[in-house]
């Protein structure tokens, strides 16, 4: 039995689509009855549900906002996975958790791989980061799966709030010194399963193949969709203030990570990210 947190999120919501098809057990209780920074909550749940696995999709997210509240970036990110991690340890269940590619500071020019150096630039990959460690300390069994530019539905991803631009301006600015890999849901969830089913253990970087800017993505989905905006590159720092007036986080530059070490263990080839591209806008879009 699977226990899913986190469950209106994008990645949630996949798992959620697949885990039926695959024919897996698994119980999904909505945020409001599943807080995982409540401990007793997650521990009756436990007790109800008795999962052999938990899967946390839950997290706070808000990269810009986790400036101004680091407080409930820490309480999720950091203080509710040490209660998972606690609980998980005392009830012997195997705990499956995603970090993030802003571990890194970006300054490395190459795919980082898992050995590399961690040195988060902003409060979220700190509070991402510790989530990390304190698995770490509480746990053996466990799998971390870092993710990056995460694409799935719903409106916490730059595809839907690109998509939103193009309907408002013609004319787009979009960052083309920031580097990463768009990860799509559907491979993110095929990959965790593979992974659970071979037992695999500790920590691992799950992406889509390749990597791009954001500018390059940008452009590769406004050609998919058939717009005819017109994008222009700009670095990053001319995005220095938000719609709000307040500072926007800091970022890596060149955040992409190797997925060689999860291809090798599994024995497969993980799609390039723009045919994880291509099947989310036929799913979405078409
Ligand atoms: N999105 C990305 O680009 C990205 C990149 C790298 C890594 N990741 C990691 O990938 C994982 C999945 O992310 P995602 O994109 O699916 O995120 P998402 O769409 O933001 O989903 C996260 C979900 O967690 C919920 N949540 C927040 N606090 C909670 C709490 N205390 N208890 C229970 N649920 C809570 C959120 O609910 P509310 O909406 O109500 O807050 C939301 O439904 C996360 O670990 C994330 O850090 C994501």
């Amino acid at each position: 039995m699977i226990l899913l947190t986190g469950t209106s999120g994008q990645l949630a919501k996949e798992f959620q689509r697949i885990l039926p098809e695959r024919g897996l057990e698994f119980s999904a209780p909505l945020e409001e009855k599943l807080d995982i920074s409540n401990f007793e909550q997650v521990k009756c749940a436990i007790e109800e549900i008795k999962p052999d696995v938990i899967i946390n999709c839950a997290a706070y997210n808000l990269v810009d906002e986790a400036e101004e509240e680091p407080s409930l970036a820490f309480k999720v990110n950091s203080d509710a996975v040490e209660n998972l991690a606690v609980l998980c340890r005392r009830f012997n269940i195997f705990l499956v958790h995603f970090s993030t590619d802003y571990v890194f500071d970006g300054r490395k020019k190459e795919f980082y791989i898992e050995e590399d150096l961690v040195n988060p630039v902003n409060k979220y990959g700190e509070s991402k980061l510790k989530g990390e460690e304190l698995i770490k300390k509480h746990l053996n069994n466990f799998l971390i799966l870092r993710l990056s530019w995460v694409i799935g539905e719903g409106r916490r991803n730059f595809l839907y709030k690109l998509f939103n631009w193009t309907k408002q301006k013609r004319i787009l600015k979009i960052s083309c010194d920031e580097v990463s890999v768009p990860t799509y849901v559907e491979d993110v969830v095929h990959t965790t399963l593979l992974s659970l089913k071979k037992g695999l253990k500790g920590l691992y970087h799950l992406t889509n193949s390749g990597y791009c800017s954001r500018y390059e993505l940008a452009k590769y989905f406004v050609k998919k969709m058939g717009l005819d905006n017109i994008l222009l590159p700009v670095p990053a720092s001319s995005f220095i203030l938000t719609g709000t007036g307040k500072a926007m986080a800091k970022r890596p530059l060149f955040s992409a990570m190797s997925n060689g070490k999860i291809s090798k263990e599994l024995n497969i080839s993980i799609p390039e990210w723009e045919d994880g591209v291509d099947r989310f806008i036929i799913r979405i879009y078409k």
